[in-house]
């Protein structure tokens, strides 16, 4: 199976959801659980005020803390944004970029998501690059073409070496936060897709070691049957991140 080549990641998005001073009550309680898939790599993605406590949290354990956006810009005149270079000064491993709220709330394009890739490979912060498409577009039938699409204007000039640092997020926009999950075949299908879109950009034996995770209403019940695809190395992780249910998927992922 293709999968020796990848570990897992089990990435939580906390979207905005909790306060810092809940921060430690909640590691209190998850860290137990948690605990016994010390085999599996986990992140748990939060807003920006909550890092610091997070990181203070976590320390010592192997679970990582990661953003869920970054600016394009490395400094300057840019009220409210923060850069990647501030994210890297208070110890973040990843950042989650391109997620569908921040294309659709924001207009984020291919094009930006692409400038903040490049922002954070700079600051030696592992990008989370998210794609899916919407209901309209699978009823279409353009989901392949789409999510494609989306891949590779977000990697436009990204470089075989920089490629090695990144992660990729299939999140079918009807299924997060819904309750609706993909199909472990509609899932595979399009992680599949990807993996041979970045095979066609960067090669067979490069696209084997990116590590391709699946989000949208991913749970600890269906975990297991998910990250049992051969072309799924992982959850991005909404919802069910915000409760203990957390650790069940870092145990199906550490089985798997
Ligand atoms: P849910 O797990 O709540 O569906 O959210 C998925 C998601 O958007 C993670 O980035």
């Amino acid at each position: 199976m293709e999968k020796k080549y990848r570990n897992a990641l089990i990435a939580g998005n906390w979207k905005m959801n909790k306060l810092a001073s809940e921060v430690p009550g909640f590691w209190a309680e998850l860290e137990p659980k948690a605990a016994l898939a010390a085999g599996v790599q986990s992140a748990l993605c939060v807003p920006f005020p909550l890092i610091p406590a997070m990181k203070a949290a976590l320390a010592g354990s192997q679970v990582k803390v990661g953003a869920q956006d970054v600016s394009a810009h490395d400094k300057g005149a840019y009220t409210g944004e923060v850069s990647a270079a501030m994210l890297a000064d208070l110890g973040v491993d990843y950042c989650i970029i391109g997620h569908s709220e921040r294309r659709a709330y924001h207009a984020e394009s291919d094009e930006l998501v692409n400038a903040k890739l490049k922002a954070l490979l700079g600051a030696g912060i592992t990008p989370i690059m998210c794609c899916g498409e919407s209901l309209e577009q699978r009823d279409a039938g353009v989901t392949l073409t789409f999510v494609e699409s989306q891949i590779k204007g977000g990697l436009k000039d990204i470089t075989p070496e920089q490629m090695k640092k990144v992660v990729i997020a299939y999140e079918p926009i009807w299924a997060i936060g819904t309750g609706r999950t993909a199909t472990a075949e509609q899932a595979q299908e399009v992680c599949g897709h990807i993996r041979k879109v970045l095979a066609g950009l960067y090669g067979e034996e490069l696209a084997k070691g990116v590590q391709v995770l699946y989000g949208g209403s991913m749970n600890g019940k269906n975990a297991a049957e998910l990250l049992a695809q051969p072309d799924i190395d992982g959850g991005l992780i909404g919802g069910a991140s915000l409760k203990m249910e957390f650790a069940d998927i870092i145990g199906a992922a550490n089985e798997g």
